[in-house]
């Protein structure tokens, strides 16, 4: 080892012993007499001190030292006399006896400081110094330690860890597939898993009984600040379950990471069906941290001739308590956030629940105190609190409304990062019309289950839509951190499925023959579900972004701009591939 000791490590019961530290020039401060320097390493700071009456020679050599100069030192420690309680090291020093450069650094191109002045771009561009940082670098701590643990729960329990391949052929998870040409196979392609689904199932039909895999996934989609082109799943997948005992073992997964990375206890999952989901939050991932319930008004606000009620398909509330003094300026500036095109409401109505009891509506011309109690009534609005209205179409409706939950719900300070609600989301439906396409589309994906009650509505096409299927997801603040289902194994149910998916037989044959094929030699009742590891960590880090856990992430352009990729590829190569590139 070249060094005794790391940055983060010594105390003031190491004072007067001579230690060895490597690390990088985080900072030097040359204050006449005596120069500073701060060496960083993983672990910590740690303050070097050079004297220049009693060592002018080793002063002057510290005094040159560039900053991320990677060196090592060997030095006595000693008590500070200006003690730093901010940090572990800060009241020991090291006097420094001898200095060695191991390798110089050109000036970095932003300050690796907790206070950094490199801006996004930059960072990302330079991401190997962005990752000297101790947030970052502390980020990817918790995410080693959401894996450890997921490890650990999952050992306890039988699971086997086995690798699934890379180079596979589409998976039918809905997103497009990112290809690979292959050199040996001209004119075809392999594609990356968008999940290891249709490898899972064939591991139980091998017997595997209990597979997992922390693994890399690839979905060719729009990217925001929780999805990346590469993520990784927690992949998951049981044999001779029911969906009760898959909510139950994943429950205790994620207590168990609630416990062991964050010291939380959290309480048994509450389950919602995705209707309820719909109905009181106008979202199947809804963020339970505050209440804030939708209220149906079709009922109280029909037939007293305000045309926008009157016509609407659903007139929906939320009530926001104590805001009944929102200004003028505040209603309108909550009218603006809903009419934005991205939500799309065409107007906000609201009633004030004055502190004496009164009650004030933007649309007091059609509607009497009278009736505005019992819009009161129906919110259960107390005097002091804002009942906040939209009308229209059912979907688009609860969709307006729920992101102005969401809003309210921020403004009102509700939505605390270190506060956590987590839920299972259960009783999906089974299939999703695509009006552009005209036909349905598996809601999870093609091999998940019906349950067993609706399977006969998968005979009448008039009732596809209502078949509900045994998928569930777990929710914590808002945010799928995890998806599953029962599955399919019986070769008759999973041929009507993809007759209803619109497959010809010779279609499902060629695309997922091996697994029909692999379903006749008895495969097993089973289950599964795969959790986003990257949202986990960020939820448990209190980030919104999943780049910030991370190593090497990729921009909102799917851009890696550090190694410059996608980039293109010369002639030679092309050729050997045989892809012609259209310009
Ligand atoms: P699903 O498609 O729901 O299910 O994915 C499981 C979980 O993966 C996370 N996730 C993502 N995270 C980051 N970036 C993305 N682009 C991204 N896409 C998905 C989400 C999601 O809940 N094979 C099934 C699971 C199963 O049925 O067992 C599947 O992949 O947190």
């Amino acid at each position: 080892m070249l060094r005794t000791h790391n940055c983060g490590e010594l105390r003031l019961n190491h004072v007067s012993q001579d230690v060895e530290l490597c690390g990088w020039v985080q900072k030097s401060r040359d204050l006449g007499g005596m120069t500073f320097i701060d060496l960083r390493d993983r672990y910590g700071i740690t303050q070097l001190a050079f004297n220049m009456d009693s060592n002018p020679e080793l002063s002057g050599v510290a005094r040159k030292l560039g900053r991320e100069f990677v060196i090592k030192v060997v030095g006595t420690v000693k008590e500070r006399e200006n003690k730093n309680l901010q940090i572990p090291t800060g009241e020991i020093e090291i006097i420094v006896k001898t200095i060695e450069v191991l390798n110089e650094s050109i000036t970095p191109p932003f300050t690796i400081e907790e206070q950094t002045d490199g801006g996004d771009d930059l960072r990302m561009k330079y991401r190997y110094l962005d990752l000297r940082r101790s947030s970052v670098r502390s980020n990817l701590q918790l995410r080693h330690k959401v894996a450890q643990q997921t490890r650990i729960y999952l050992d306890t329990k039988d699971f086997i860890e086995v690798e699934t391949p890379v180079l596979i052929k589409s998976t039918p998870e809905g997103a497009r597939d990112f290809v690979v040409p292959s050199r040996m196979n001209p004119g075809e392609f392999y594609a990356l898993p968008q999940s290891p689904q249709t490898f899972k199932q064939l591991l139980m039909v091998s017997g595997f009984d209990r597979y997992y895999q922390i693994v890399k996934c690839f979905r060719d989609e729009d990217l925001r600040a929780d999805r990346q082109p590469e993520f990784t799943q927690i992949d998951c997948e049981m044999s001779f379950v029911e969906q009760e005992d898959v909510l139950n073992m994943f429950e205790g997964l994620v207590k168990h990471l609630f416990i062991t990375v964050k010291g939380i206890d959290i309480s048994s999952l509450p389950r919602i069906t995705y209707d309820e989901a719909m109905k009181y939050y106008g979202s199947d991932k809804p963020d339970t941290r505050f209440d804030m319930k939708f209220v149906e008004m079709n009922e109280v606000v029909k037939g007293k001739n305000f045309k926008v009620f009157d016509e609407a398909e659903l007139v929906v509330a939320i009530c926001a308590k104590g805001c009944a003094d929102y200004t003028r300026k505040q209603l309108d500036e909550l009218t603006d956030f809903v009419k934005r095109p991205q939500i799309g409401a065409t107007g906000l109505v609201y009633a004030r629940i004055n502190v004496d009891g009164s009650i004030k509506s933007s649309v007091d011309k059609f509607y009497d105190e009278t009736a505005l109690k019992q819009w009161a009534e129906k919110c259960n609005a107390q005097p002091g609190d804002l009942i906040l209205i939209l009308a229209g179409n059912k979907d688009k409706t609860r969709k307006a409304l729920c992101e102005l939950r969401l809003e309210m719900g921020s403004r009102l300070g509700l939505r605390d990062k270190n506060t956590f609600s987590c839920l299972w989301v259960v009783d999906f439906p089974l299939l999703e019309f695509n009006e552009e396409e005209g036909r349905y589309f598996a809601m999870h994906h093609p091999f998940t289950s019906p349950k067993p009650e609706d399977i006969h509505l998968l005979n009448d096409a008039s009732s596809l839509g209502k078949v509900r299927a045994n998928a569930y997801d777990m929710v914590i603040n808002g945010v799928e951190v995890g998806g599953g289902s029962v599955r399919i194994y019986d070769k008759k149910l999973q041929s009507r499925m993809f007759e209803v998916l619109g497959f010809s037989a010779a279609e499902a044959q060629k695309q997922f023959g091996f697994l029909l094929d692999a379903f006749q030699y008895g495969a097993p009742p089973h289950a599964g579900i795969a959790f986003g590891f990257d949202r986990l960590c960020s939820l448990f880090g209190g980030a919104d972004s999943i780049r910030d856990f991370i190593a090497f992430p990729k921009n909102n352009s799917g851009r890696d701009v550090m190694i410059d990729a996608p980039s293109t590829i010369d002639e030679k190569q092309l050729k050997e591939l045989n892809v012609a590139v259209i310009k």
